[in-house]
């Protein structure tokens, strides 16, 4: 009888270890295992980055990155040492604490908060970060994470984005069908008495949706999309994220299709009503966007 050995799956994975430097000062630090720093250890990976950095406020020091890391912001309240991401492109390292929405990516470890008061409290300073990229380290390959492209849509142009995502990124894809189809009479937002002029002017509306879905906490990313109806998200967006229950850890990437509204607090809005906590900031197309536009701005979410 023949005997088969086990085959364990394993891949060659950068660790992530950052060399830092402010000025001419060694500082370690312990680094978040997010996408953000991921991404940092890959650029300082392939050439140190020098950061030129700024006092503010009279508690941290911020600078360019030069590009945009892929973010998870969320209101934080930093401490001293803390190492974050601002507004996607600007690194910051405190030696005081702010509240903020930012990402963070680190913590200087080694540094009394006296200490890093005499290195950051200055003018300037200069940041440089480098990688080793000939570490590597065999760790057992990541799960592939699965994605779902949830959306809804009257006259098919978030239908149409939602199918690049999809095909794209291999996500399934789930329409959400109101019980009530809605008419040309319904969507006409001239008339004040149309049924969705009284949606949404009805904050506790909540359309009925025609069928549920399945095991919607499969999954790790969901891409959700609605057009933007008086600068807010459809009422029977709300009806959905209120009546499914979603991974915790899941990532919630937010679209929606305008006539020219931003998508604006319409997500704000909308996350209110769901229970996963990372929400990216999202992005608005125009009814013309091509495939190549989408998915551009897919690759730039590094969500892979
Ligand atoms: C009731 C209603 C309200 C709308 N309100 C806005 C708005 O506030 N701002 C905007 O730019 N477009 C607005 N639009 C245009 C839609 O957002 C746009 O046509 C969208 O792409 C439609 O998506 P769909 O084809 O997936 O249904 C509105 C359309 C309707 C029907």
């Amino acid at each position: 009888m023949k005997s088969y050995g086990l085959l364990l799956i394993c891949s060659l994975t950068m660790s992530i270890t950052i060399k830092a430097k402010i000025d001419d000062t060694v500082i370690t630090v312990e680094w978040e295992n997010n996408e953000a720093v991921k991404a940092l250890s890959k650029i300082a990976s392939e050439s140190a980055v020098t950061i030129n950095m700024s006092q503010y406020g009279g508690f941290e020091q911020v600078g360019p990155l030069g590009q945009s890391l892929p973010r998870n912001d969320s209101q934080t309240t930093t401490a001293p040492g803390d190492i974050v991401l601002y507004s996607g492109n600007q690194i910051v390292v405190f030696y005081g604490s702010n509240t903020w929405s930012y990402t963070r990516l680190g913590k200087i470890t080694d540094k009394t908060e006296a200490e890093l008061k005499t290195i950051l409290n200055k003018e300037k300073v200069t940041l440089t970060l480098s990688a080793n990229s000939d570490e590597p380290t065999t760790e057992p390959e990541q799960p592939e994470k699965k994605s779902l492209v949830a959306y809804f849509s009257v006259t098919h142009n978030t239908k149409t984005i939602a199918e690049y995502i999809s095909e794209y990124t291999g996500s399934t894809l789930y329409e959400i069908v109101p019980k009530q189809p809605y008419t040309s009479e319904d969507i006409n937002y001239s008339d004040n008495s149309s049924r969705t002029s009284i949606e949404q002017n009805d904050p506790n509306a909540r359309p009925e949706i025609a069928s549920t879905i399945d095991d919607i906490d499969q999954y790790d990313v969901i891409y959700l999309g609605y057009p933007i109806w008086w600068g807010q998200a459809p009422k029977i967006m709300y009806s959905f994220l209120e009546s499914v229950t979603i991974k915790e850890d899941a990532v919630i990437v937010p679209f929606c299709t305008s006539g020219s509204s931003p998508i604006g607090m319409s997500a704000t809005n909308l996350k209110q009503s769901a229970n996963a906590a990372n929400w990216l900031e999202g992005r608005r197309f125009a009814a013309s966007t091509d495939k190549t536009t989408v998915t551009q701005w897919i690759d730039s979410l590094n969500l892979k």
